[in-house]
């Protein structure tokens, strides 16, 4: 897989701008167009070392306006997609169920038939990034494979176990080049606070309560986002046709855990006692329909393509924690506008 311009959608988000920043700079042969709707989510500060760059070019534009993306497929006939933009928030497909439909599953749609109509498809990919979500909640015991069967719970999952259908059905349709990923929980630099990890330090920063939802034994699977941004230049390069590659970090933690190993590193950090961030922690009502537990079996993708972690979680929330803490302007300007309004619905029990 040699294709020389990539659109890549999303770049200005979390994922997408890690990713974007890795293929810019790793690969200076490639043309790499990052189509952004700059959503609450998407944001080009994300970016600003990115930008001097000669192979980045930035298009603004929304994938559910089909005739705009087909207009810019038609233009620049891109070679490869790889397809991050999302409504990626779990709480907010619980209050906006439509709009995750409409981004996730019609603007899948939407680049899936630019792709087919105007590029050279058979020389190309069209890769598609999504979620462990759409295998739905774990027990105690077991893995996520690739042969898990999708049990989407919320209408974020479904909307993505939608588009993975979607583009699945493109290849078996079409003979469009596909491959898919499957990811579990990321962190690091850039995330949006509306996520687990960059609320809390937020929230501990400014000595708020931090929302444990239920009793806080939900347990997820932790990715440093670097090294998911390597895992989707490997899957792009070295993935076969029609392939699902499931990205994981064996590393299951329980929330409420996590939260206290955030907030010893956050003591540390901030000359507090150690102790005085845990108080901080708050039990509040449950998500709806909160699967009990996400893991990867990440054999697949280590086995086959040659990938793995390199970055521990300890070094990993380390650099996080480090990152937030010198770029809280990042942070004072994201959370300034619509945030507040989110937090206040979100957390109003709170
Ligand atoms: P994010 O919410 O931080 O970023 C999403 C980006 O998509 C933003 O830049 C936003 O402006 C853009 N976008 C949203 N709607 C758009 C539209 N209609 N048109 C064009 N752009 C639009 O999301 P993220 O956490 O970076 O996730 C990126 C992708 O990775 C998503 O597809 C998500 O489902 C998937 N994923 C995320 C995680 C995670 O832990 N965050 C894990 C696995 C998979
Ligand atoms: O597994 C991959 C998924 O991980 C991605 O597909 C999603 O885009 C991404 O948002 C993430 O989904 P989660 O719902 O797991 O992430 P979130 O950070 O929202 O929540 C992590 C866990 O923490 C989850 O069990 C809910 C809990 N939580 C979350 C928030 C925001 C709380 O207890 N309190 C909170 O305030």
């Amino acid at each position: 897989m040699n294709s020389k311009k990539i659109l890549i959608t999303g770049g200005a988000g979390f994922i997408g701008s890690h990713v974007v920043r890795l293929l810019v700079t790793s690969y200076p042969d490639y043309e790499i167009y990052n189509i952004d709707a700059l959503t609450y989510a998407g944001n080009l500060e994300n970016l600003i070392d990115v930008e001097p760059h000669s192979n980045y070019h930035f298009l603004k534009a929304d994938i559910t306006d089909g005739t705009a993306i087909d207009q810019l497929f038609q233009r620049y006939k891109f070679d490869s997609v790889i397809h991050l933009a999302a409504e990626s928030h779990v709480d907010r497909s619980i209050i906006d169920p439509l709009s995750f439909a409409k981004t996730n599953v019609l603007g899948t749609l939407n680049l899936l038939e630019s792709f087919k109509k105007h590029s050279e498809v058979k020389k190309g990919l069209f890769y598609h990034i999504s979620t462990d979500e759409v295998y739905g909640s774990l027990g105690a015991t077991g893995l996520f494979t690739e042969h898990t069967s999708y049990d989407p719970n919320s209408p974020y999952s479904a909307s993505k176990a939608s588009s993975d259908h979607f583009v699945r059905a493109y290849g078996a349709t079409y003979g469009l080049p596909f491959v898919i990923s499957n990811c579990s929980n990321n962190y690091g630099s850039f995330q949006f606070p509306e996520k687990l990890i960059p609320l809390c330090i937020n929230n501990i920063i400014n000595s708020k309560s931090l929302p444990v939802y239920g009793d806080g034994n939900y347990t997820r699977d932790w990715l440093y986002v670097e090294d998911h941004a390597t895992a989707i230049a490997t899957v792009f390069h070295k993935g076969k046709n029609g392939e699902t590659y499931n990205i994981g970090g064996h590393n299951e933690w329980k929330n409420i855990d996590l939260i206290k190993l955030l907030c010893s590193k956050m003591d540390a950090r901030l000359g507090r006692a150690a102790g005085e961030s845990e108080k901080l922690i708050t039990f509040v009502k449950d998500r709806p329909g909160h699967d009990v537990r996400y893991a990867i079996d990440a054999s697949k993708i280590e086995r086959e393509l040659g990938w793995k972690p390199s970055v521990t979680f300890e070094e990993g929330l380390s650099k996080t924690v480090d990152w937030y803490l010198k770029n809280q302007d990042w942070m004072e300007k994201v959370i300034s506008g619509e945030y507040q309004h989110y937090y206040k619905e979100q957390y109003s029990s709170d």
